[in-house]
């Protein structure tokens, strides 16, 4: 995979493919521009180099129609105080009007194309609306790790018809990174699995138990493994249809020489809001009109024994309801855990980011990912789309 800097870029057309894709608030302020500083060095460089530079992402889920809501406008708006007077936004994806500020653009001035997800056709990968975002483009960079799980347009399909490609830095530092923890991880490798749905992570944990010694298991995806083993979960979220796979699952680790780790106690509240009366328990069944919401002391201590003899961590999704302070207390222990353990560790998914944020340890974590689904889907099949794109 070539790297941008091995490029010249003197003077050239580049399309930088960025995940933009970042939060806003009701009146559509951005709340955390982590994504948008995350391409700067991509973006700064090739500027620096005499780039002409179009630069597009997706922000949302549009459903391929153009929605003001889901404007990347907040984003030119933030990258013009970060780098004032060097880019300009334009009215669309494609058109006329792009084609004209395409081709306008001087060395060292850059094009922000509004939201490509305005388009139903990026989602499709189509080839003629790749065609279109490949026009009078002489090179294609792609640093957006976080985007690169999803074959679309502007992340897979423009890469075959640009001349020349290349990984940004971004793309490049995620990918080392996670390199590491999935070819040559430094043992003990735990990683920790968490949030709501364990259909999101079956591919992943099927591939970790190959490769890491511990996997830990928290948040209410637990619920769905507990209660697909025939124990009474009370009311807690669980993924009836994942029972059978929960349950291949269980046996693979069982055969494997990972231990699985399930949690062996935990806070159970009768609503998930904030102000409910708690209660731990350690057996099961849980009572019929309460809930799981996160993992009780027990378990974060037992968590936080393992989190200690690793080496190299990876860790995804929240260990409860972290958002509301009385279900908080797993999801920081485990935070804490991994910050205070010396260990490579990696941490990816907005909740997790959130949740080490929340705990105060961010600057001890080794790697905070951009990706969530993209950090996933590389550590279960070892590269993504996108990156497979930039290879061919
Ligand atoms: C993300 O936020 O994980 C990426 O930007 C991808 O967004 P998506 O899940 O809507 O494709």
């Amino acid at each position: 995979m070539n790297f941008v800097t091995d490029l010249d870029v003197k003077g050239k057309r580049v399309f930088l493919r960025v995940d933009f894709n970042v939060p806003l608030d009701e009146n559509g302020a951005i709340r955390d521009d982590t994504r948008i500083r995350a391409s700067l060095p991509t973006i700064s460089w090739l500027l620096d180099h005499g780039a002409r530079l179009i630069i597009a992402s997706h922000l949302g889920r549009p459903k391929g129609m153009a929605d003001p809501k889901m404007s990347l406008a907040p984003a030119a708006k933030r990258l013009a105080e970060l780098i004032p007077n060097k880019v300009v936004m334009a009215p669309d994806v494609i058109g006329d009007e792009v084609r004209r500020l395409k081709r306008g653009l001087g060395e060292g001035e850059a094009l922000l194309l509004e939201n490509v997800r305005f388009y139903k056709e990026e989602e499709k990968n189509d080839p003629g609306f790749a065609g279109k975002l490949a026009e009078a483009i002489d090179v294609f960079v792609n640093d957006a790790f976080g985007s690169s799980h999803r074959a679309h347009a502007s992340v897979v399909g423009i890469a075959d018809l640009v001349p020349l490609k290349a990984a940004g830095y971004l793309m490049k530092k995620e990918v080392d990174y996670l390199k590491k923890a999935v070819h040559t991880p430094v043992k003990p490798y735990v990683a920790i699995l968490g949030g709501a749905k364990a259909s999101d992570k079956i591919e992943i944990i099927e591939s970790l138990l190959g490769k890491a010694d511990h996997i830990l298991i928290g948040g209410a995806m637990a619920y769905t493994f507990l209660k697909a083993q025939g124990l009474g979960v009370g009311k807690s979220l669980v993924e009836d249809d994942q029972s059978e796979v929960a349950l291949v699952i269980l046996e693979k680790a069982r055969a494997s020489d990972v231990s699985f780790h399930l949690p062996q106690d935990h806070v159970l509240a009768r609503a998930a809001e904030a102000g409910a009366e708690t209660k731990i328990v350690e057996t099961l069944p849980f009572p019929a009109d309460m809930m799981g919401v996160d993992i009780g002391p027990k378990t974060v201590a037992a968590y936080s024994a393992v989190i200690a003899t690793a080496k190299t961590i990876f860790w995804n999704g929240p260990m409860g309801i972290f958002e509301i302070e009385e279900f908080a207390k797993g999801t920081i222990g485990v935070a804490k855990a991994v910050a205070a353990s010396g260990a490579v560790s990696i941490v990816g998914g907005g909740d997790s980011v959130a949740a080490v944020k929340k705990a105060g340890v961010k600057d001890k974590i080794s790697h905070i990912s951009t990706g969530g689904g993209a950090s996933l889907e590389y550590i279960a099949y070892e590269t993504l789309p996108g990156i497979t794109a930039l290879e061919q």
